[in-house]
C-alpha cells in the first residue's frame, strides 16, 4: 500500500469523523519524520507487529463538497498491552495524506478503522533461539512494538534490532525507545531481566556515525557478526522479521534464504517473514 494505491471510502459531508481517536501526543523529529499517540478504541484487539488503516478526510470534492476518508495503513509502533496506540510516519511533501497529517497537535481527531492485521507476529514464525528484527527508516514502527512485548523475551534467548537510516538524526526514534524502555518501570515489571537479551544495532548510510552501511553489506561482509560476537544465522536456532523499502526486503530475503530459512505466513509459520514499510 503507497500513496497512489490508497483506499479511499465515500462519506457524507459535514460529519463528525468515522472511528475518530483523539491525538494525545505529537513529536517531530526530522523534516521527515514524527511520531503520534492517539486514544485506543476500548475494542481494539491486536497482535504486537501488526498494522491499522489510519487518516483524515480528503478536501472536500469542488464539485460536490463532499470529503472522502484518506486512509493508509501504518503499523501500530505500541505494543498490545499498552492504553494508547503510537505511530510512527515519514513525511512526504506532496503526499495526500502525510502532508497534511505532519500537521496534527494533540486534541484533534483522526480516523482509524479498528481492523489490524499483518505478517510480522510471532504466530507467523516457528520456534528458535535469536530473532532478528531488520528495519530501515520507519520500517522500524512494527519491532517498536514488538521490543515492548513481553512474548518476544519469553520466545527468544536474543533478540537482535537492526536500524538503517540516512542520518543520525533519523536514528533517534529508535535510539530513544530503546534507552527508554531499558529504564521503563512497567516494562521491568512484565519482562523483568529479559530486557537485557534486547540488542540494539543502528546503522547510517549517508553521515559518519559510529556503524556505517547497508545492513545487507554488513551482513554480506560478515561485519555484523563479528560485531555482535556470533557466528553467523543459521535456519536451526535463527528467525528474523524484515520491514523496510521493497529494495531492502528483496535484498534481505535473498539474504535470509541463502542461509536456508524460507518464508512464513500467519497460515504457515516458517523462519521469517517480511512486511513493506508502508508510507514512503
Ligand atoms: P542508502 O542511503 O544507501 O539509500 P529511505 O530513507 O530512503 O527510506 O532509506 C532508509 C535507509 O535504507 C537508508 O539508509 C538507505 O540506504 C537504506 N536502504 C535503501 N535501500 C536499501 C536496500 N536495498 N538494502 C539495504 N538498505 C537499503
Amino acid at each position: 500500500m503507497n500513496e497512489q494505491t490508497a483506499v479511499k471510502e465515500a462519506a457524507p459531508a459535514q460529519t463528525r469523523l468515522p472511528d475518530a481517536q483523539t491525538v494525545t501526543e505529537v513529536q517531530h523529529y526530522t523534516d521527515r519524520l514524527f511520531r503520534f499517540r492517539v486514544t485506543r478504541p476500548q475494542s481494539l484487539r491486536f497482535r504486537s507487529g501488526e498494522f491499522v488503516m489510519i487518516g483524515l478526510m480528503g478536501d472536500p470534492d469542488p464539485k460536490t463538497g463532499r470529503q472522502k476518508p484518506l486512509l493508509r495503513a501504518y503499523s501500530i509502533a505500541s505494543p498490545s498491552w499498552d492504553e494508547e496506540l503510537e505511530f510512527y510516519s515519514i513525511k512526504v511533501p506532496d503526499g495526500p495524506l502525510t502532508s497534511k497529517l505532519q500537521n496534527i497537535k494533540v486534541g484533534d481527531e483522526i480516523i482509524l478503522r479498528p481492523k489490524p492485521v499483518g505478517t510480522l507476529v510471532h504466530d507467523a514464525l516457528l520456534p528458535g533461539k535469536r530473532l532478528w528484527f531488520f528495519s530501515t527508516g520507519t520500517g522500524i514502527a512494527p519491532f517498536a512494538s514488538l521490543i515492548r512485548e513481553p512474548q518476544t523475551y519469553e520466545d527468544y534467548d536474543e533478540i537482535i534490532l537492526t536500524h538503517t537510516c540516512r542520518d543520525v538524526a533519523e536514528l533517534k526514534y529508535g535510539a530513544d525507545l530503546v534507552e527508554s524502555i531499558k529504564q521503563d518501570e512497567l516494562l521491568q515489571e512484565l519482562i523483568g531481566d529479559g530486557l537485557n537479551k534486547l540488542r540494539y544495532y543502528p546503522t547510517t548510510t549517508r553521515e559518519e556515525s559510529p556503524r556505517m552501511g547497508r545492513i545487507t553489506e554488513l551482513l554480506k561482509d560478515g561485519t555484523v557478526f563479528s560485531d555482535l560476537g556470533i557466528d553467523g544465522i543459521s535456519k536451526e536456532t535463527d528467525r528474523a522479521m524484515v520491514c523496510g523499502s521493497i529494495g531492502l526486503n528483496n535484498d534481505l530475503k535473498e539474504i535470509l534464504e541463502g542461509y536456508g530459512l524460507s518464508e512464513g505466513a500467519n497460515s504457515e509459520p516458517a523462519e521469517y517473514v517480511v512486511e513493506k514499510a508502508f508510507v514512503g
